[in-house]
């Protein structure tokens, strides 16, 4: 394979990945199972794509999905802010978004997104991620559901890039140090 040249260490394999999205889609459909109708499934573009769509055929529930796409940036000021590049399709006012994420890095995504989707009118906006890197946060925020928690290195694979690449390998890994150098 391509990528066996590019691979210093395989962080989480796939067969890791998609048991976990079975655990989390079990436990996502308890936890949503009382008012499925009111629940919309927001994936946040790009990166989200491959965990989302391993979650949802899990969740054992009739599900309705959109995605959005946002980009943080810093600014002046020390919290980064947040620019929509895609939107919603409708109003999500008074509904439950299950946000779904690749990884909660400093978390000023989850942060401005879930502030954002409350201003919509959201009832209620719960973040399932597929991994957490507690050790760059700087903000307070968490997501209600993790899959793996890893160390702090930067990662590809399963949706994560580099530079747009990567995001189609089937698994969490850490690029050799030669591959960010061209
Ligand atoms: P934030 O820093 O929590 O706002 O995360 C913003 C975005 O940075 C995530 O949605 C990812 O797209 C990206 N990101 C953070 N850490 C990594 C990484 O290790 N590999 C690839 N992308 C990352
Ligand atoms: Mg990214």
């Amino acid at each position: 394979m391509y990528e066996a040249s590019l691979i210093d260490e395989v962080l989480v394999s796939e067969e890791e990945i998609l048991n976990k999205c079975r655990e989390l889609g079990a436990v996502l459909t308890k936890e949503y199972e009382k008012e499925p109708e009111n629940l919309l499934v927001v994936g946040l573009l790009r990166g989200a794509v491959p965990f989302m769509s391993e979650l949802v055929k899990r969740i054992d529930l009739p599900i309705i999905y959109d995605f959005m796409a946002a980009s943080s940036y810093s600014g002046t000021e020390s919290l980064g802010d947040i620019k929509i590049l895609l939107d919603l399709h409708s109003s999500i006012v008074g509904k439950d978004v299950l946000l779904v994420e690749d990884i909660v890095d400093t978390g000023i995504t989850v942060l401005r997104v879930k502030e954002l989707l409350y201003n919509k009118g959201a009832r209620s906006v719960k973040v399932v991620a597929l991994l957490d890197k507690p050790e760059r946060r700087e903000v307070d925020v968490k997501a209600d559901w993790v899959g793996f928690t890893i160390p702090n290195k930067f990662v590809v694979g399963f949706g994560l890039d580099y530079d747009q690449l990567y995001r189609n390998i089937p698994y969490i890994a850490v690029l050799k140090p030669e591959v960010y150098t061209h």
